[in-house]
């Protein structure tokens, strides 16, 4: 009989997992327990420690609903989301846009609306023109995309937070055939991820300031490519490089202007970026987001 102790268990857990079927799941949880236990022999984890941090995990999944997703905002907070993104970056075909967070607050379920429709009910803080052309790194043009937008509106806020039965502050768009899209909205802004719960007391405790800088959520997706999931952040906002979620990132600046001759809709500032896809490969069919409507993860 084997007796356990702190440096012969990880081997004993190894061992029995060893038949593992599914090869790459074996690879996963054989290095999640390693680095696991590793974990709990550096901090020297007391067992009130890990109850702790057992009874955080309960109420994490106790917080999720429908329309709240607490374990993507725990990855999200800690680094993980940006991280698995950044891997997944690097299998992409070709040099395409970055991607950022797909964030608690897409929707699968997103009104498909004409090119150049407002995607805000309330515009009373101004509109502004989001425009430009999704194309491969070729160049050329990708028509017929799918690009679904979403944000918050100017108050800070997403339609799930404040009226969750009803769609605003996002919309469905498809390109033109020479790859152009065209819609309007208003200036995001800057806000606080949900702190009332689990998470927002982790933050605290870190005393980090919770808060996201001003950004609208792209989506896009057309066959043959690989899907892109990112966001754009608006120039000058103050928490650019301090973002709580490591979403906003330098080559995912927007920049609103107020009389860009170029914008196809006069008289509105407005802001143009240019999206490049990927050639979609075999592994992309599978998917690559970090995140999902909280409601699909309750199916
Ligand atoms: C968001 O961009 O909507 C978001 C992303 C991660 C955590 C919270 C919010
Ligand atoms: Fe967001």
């Amino acid at each position: 009989m084997l007796e356990f102790t702190r440096d012969n268990i990880t081997g004993a857990v190894l061992d029995q997992m060893s038949g593992t079927a599914d090869a790459r799941l074996k690879t996963i949880m054989e290095s999640a327990v390693r680095h696991l236990h590793d974990f709990a022999r550096d901090v020297n984890l007391t067992p009130s420690e890990w109850i702790y941090a057992i009874q955080f995990l309960t109420r994490v999944g106790h917080m999720c609903s429908s329309s709240r997703q607490e374990f993507i905002l725990l990855s999200d907070t800690l680094g993980l989301s940006t991280l698995v993104n950044a891997l997944h970056d690097t299998t992409a075909l070709e040099d395409s846009t970055h991607t950022s967070l797909l964030g608690p607050f897409f929707r699968e379920n997103t009104p498909r609306l004409e090119r150049g429709a407002q995607i805000g009910s309330d515009t009373s803080s101004g509109e502004i023109v989001l425009w430009g052309r999704v194309a491969n790194v070729d160049g050329a043009p990708v028509g017929n995309a799918l690009v679904t937008v979403w944000q918050t509106a100017a108050t800070g806020s997403y339609d799930m937070q404040t009226t969750p039965e009803k769609n605003d502050y996002r919309g469905q768009f498809v390109t033109a055939a020479d790859g152009s899209y065209l819609l309007k909205s208003v200036r995001p802004r800057g806000y606080y991820i949900p702190m009332d719960g689990p998470v927002g007391d982790m933050i605290q405790a870190q005393r980090r300031h919770g808060m996201r800088p001003a950004h609208i959520h792209f989506l896009i997706g057309a066959v043959g490519y690989r899907e892109l999931v990112t966001a754009l952040y608006l120039e000058n906002d103050p928490h650019l490089a301090d973002d709580v979620v490591f979403g906003a990132s330098g080559d995912l600046i927007a920049r609103v202007r107020d009389n860009d001759p170029a914008c196809p809709i006069a008289g509105l500032p407005s802001v143009r970026f240019d999206f490049t896809l990927s050639r979609e490969t075999e592994a992309d069919r599978i998917g690559g987001r970090v995140g999902a409507d909280p409601a699909a993860m309750l199916a």
